[in-house]
């Protein structure tokens, strides 16, 4: 056995270098290291020979927050059940076993189309692990956004709720609520970045160099940062230097930004070649960019990350319609490896959205 993984470590570089040659980890989309032999060695959780592929592992059903299936007496709507689209998981402060999902949920059952203004902050709980399960992840309350869990994709709606599902035609600001406790109490939305949406907001904060400021990605990918996440303006740093337009190839939403153990800048991205290329929100989905720095050059490699094919533990699989707002939850062992990845989903001819948690390599 020993004799054999040895010769299997042998042979495979040789066979990645015959196809794919590194000279730099730009080359490994610095997701990993250019060796001396050319060839990329992957950080974990990362995979291919340019390590610009997530290694998605099967996800168990039952898990994630899909409440698809539940209707309640003031739904204005019955199609979609309970629906939610995607959120972040948070690792509670003191108790290590508890994980809550912070996430958009459509208030009186109404769907996607009517996002605006029904989409609504809540937390859910999960005892199971990151990825909960079953009974276990469970809706907790209303509450509003923390700094670091990039929250509602609705407004703050002052006025009165239309009586029936509709989207508005609102435009979108983004705002912060703070709380000690992730229970609340909140403190009101403050203004820090009118007409945007999608906020992805990361602390620049770490032990090396304990620091307030924040960085904040938006839609476009347009980047702006702030001396305190609290402050009443956020500066724009950074605009890419491509095409942005709907139905340009670069076309993307719904970035997830994050700052690598090496100091590299990554975005996740909703990629919507999906869209432009075959009239339908189907197959390839997950964008990535990357960078050295924050405020230079950007690299995307028009690449998918991931698809909208999502094996099962049961064996099965399922192709969704919409797969969309990435965002991942990494290890907390400073090493920032990505455990699982979550999604908003929605599947073919259903008008029901939920949230779905994918392992990422063998950490999760
Ligand atoms: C989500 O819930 C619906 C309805 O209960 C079910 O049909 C579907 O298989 C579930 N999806 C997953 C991934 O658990
Ligand atoms: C919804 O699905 C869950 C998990 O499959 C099940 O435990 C629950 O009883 C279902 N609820 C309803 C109202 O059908
Ligand atoms: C967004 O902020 C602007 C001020 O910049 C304000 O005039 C507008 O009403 C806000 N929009 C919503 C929907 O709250
Ligand atoms: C920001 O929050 C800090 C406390 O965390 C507070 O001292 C400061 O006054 C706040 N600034 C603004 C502009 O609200
Ligand atoms: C950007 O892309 C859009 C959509 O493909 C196109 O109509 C527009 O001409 C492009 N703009 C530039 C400056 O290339
Ligand atoms: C997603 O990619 C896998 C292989 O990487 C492929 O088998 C599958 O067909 C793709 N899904 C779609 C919807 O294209
Ligand atoms: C980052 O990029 C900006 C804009 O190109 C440049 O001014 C700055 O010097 C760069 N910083 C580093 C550390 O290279
Ligand atoms: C969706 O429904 C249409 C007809 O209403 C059908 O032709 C199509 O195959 C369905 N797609 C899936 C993936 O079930």
């Amino acid at each position: 056995m020993i004799q054999l993984s040895r010769f299997v470590a042998i042979i495979s570089p040789t066979l990645a270098s015959a196809t794919y040659r590194c000279t730099s980890d730009d080359d490994c989309s610095l997701n990993g290291i250019c060796t001396p032999c050319s060839i990329c060695k992957c950080d974990p959780g990362w995979t291919s020979n340019d390590c610009n592929k997530l290694n998605l592992q099967p996800a168990t059903r039952g898990t994630g927050y899909n409440h698809t299936n539940v209707t309640l007496p003031d739904y204005y709507s019955t199609k979609g059940g309970n629906p939610s689209w995607g959120g972040q998981i948070v690792q509670d402060r003191r108790k290590k076993s508890l994980f809550y999902l912070i996430t958009s949920q459509f208030a009186r059952g109404c769907s996607l189309a009517g996002w605006r203004p029904f989409s609504t902050v809540i937390r859910a709980e999960s005892r199971t692990g990151p990825a909960g399960g079953g009974a276990t992840t469970t809706p907790r309350s209303s509450s509003g956004p923390s700094t670091t869990t990039p929250p509602s994709i609705g407004i703050d709606a002052a006025e009165t709720l239309p009586d029936h599902c509709a989207s508005c035609k609102w435009r979108n600001n983004i705002s912060v609520s703070s709380a000690a406790d992730v229970r609340g109490p909140w403190t009101p939305p403050q203004l820090v970045v009118s007409n945007s949406n999608n906020p992805a907001p990361w602390p620049a904060w770490s032990e090396g160099s304990p620091t307030s400021q924040i960085m904040l990605a938006v839609e476009d990918n347009y980047i702006f940062t702030a001396a305190r996440w609290n402050d009443s303006m956020y500066g724009l740093v950074k605009t890419m230097a491509w095409n942005t337009s709907d139905y340009s190839d670069h076309w993307t939403e719904d970035p997830f930004l994050w700052r690598d153990r090496r100091g590299n800048w990554h975005i996740l991205c909703h990629w919507m070649i999906d869209i432009a290329v075959h009239g339908v929100k189907y197959p390839r989905v997950g964008g990535h960019l990357f960078s050295r720095n924050l405020t230079g050059e950007w690299a995307f490699k028009l690449q998918e990350v991931y698809n909208t094919t999502v094996h099962f533990t049961d064996g099965g699989h399922t192709d969704y319609y919409r797969r969309e707002r990435p965002k991942l939850f990494f290890s907390d062992d400073g090493l920032l490896r990505p455990l699982y990845l979550i999604n908003g989903v929605q599947e073919f001819n259903s008008s029901a959205s939920y949230t779905l948690v994918q392992p990422i390599g063998s950490g999760a």
